[in-house]
């Protein structure tokens, strides 16, 4: 608790007003990566081990953009910062804890921007939806990862429009502007994101699923797990959460 409390005091100073709000939930993620660290430990590798495989791929290695970079739990960003000149992180808010061990590790090709990249203001304002059009904007972009940010997006649209009618298209149509920015770059992307999850009981009985695309199709994936994001004992003793992810 301690803990928590401080990063968020000196996360607060170094974030913009209109993204302060999003500190506490990036406080609790922290707390709670801590604390299922080896359930979560097999995602984290495999997502690393998505994006990484995608990277070395890339034929030119000047700028990467990792979008949803978070905690830098399932970004591989000591290989990131060897393979490419800048490595750029995005995400609403970068907690004190990540921008000091980012100093700590010494990795000075490594750039912070403070972003929501959901467009939701351009979907409220009724504008054209290209949340990944700022990525037109950086020089010598080869590649982009996706990291475990657009069942994210949809659940924080979801949370803004507070359960209005219409909802459910919305949150279909932030999902889809991601993945179209994704396909419109002209750079080489891995978006890796958890699709489904479903309760599961003691008896390893299903006891509800959702999707968390909404029914957008994600096209071909290479490469899919299982994400225990819940163990039992985190939020109950009676039922368990796991997310179905897939890498792109
Ligand atoms: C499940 S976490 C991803 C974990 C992260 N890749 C890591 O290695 O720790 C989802 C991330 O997406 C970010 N996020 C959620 N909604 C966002 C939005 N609209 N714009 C930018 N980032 C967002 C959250 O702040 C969080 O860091």
């Amino acid at each position: 608790m301690i803990l928590e409390a401080l990063n968020y005091a000196a996360t607060w100073p170094l974030t913009s007003a209109a993204h302060r709000p999003f500190i506490r939930s990036s406080v609790n993620l922290w707390a709670r990566a801590n604390r299922c660290s080896a359930d979560w430990a097999d995602h984290e590798r495999r997502t690393k081990a998505a994006i990484l495989g995608a990277a070395e791929a890339c034929r030119q290695r000047r700028t990467v953009v990792v979008l949803g970079s978070g905690l830098l739990r399932d970004v591989p960003i000591f290989e990131l910062s060897r393979l490419f000149d800048t490595v750029v992180l995005v995400d609403l808010v970068h907690l004190a804890s990540v921008r000091g061990w980012l100093k700590l590790k010494g990795l000075k090709n490594v750039r912070l921007i403070e972003r929501d990249l959901s467009g939701i203001d351009a979907l409220l304002a009724g504008e054209v939806l290209e949340p990944l059009a700022f990525l037109r904007q950086v020089p010598y972009l080869d590649f982009v990862a996706s990291a475990n940010l657009l069942s994210q997006i949809g659940i924080g649209v979801a949370w803004r429009l507070g359960g209005q009618p219409a909802e459910d298209d919305r949150m279909r149509q932030v999902i889809a502007a991601h993945i179209e920015g994704l396909a419109q770059l002209p750079a080489k992307t891995c978006l890796v994101t958890d699709v489904s999850y479903a309760v599961i009981d003691r008896n390893g009985l299903k006891q509800g699923t959702q999707d968390l695309m909404h029914g957008v199709d994600l096209g071909r994936s290479f490469a899919h797990w299982d994400w225990p994001v819940i163990p039992f004992g985190e939020e109950s003793r009676d039922y368990r959460i796991v997310h179905h992810v897939i890498a792109r």
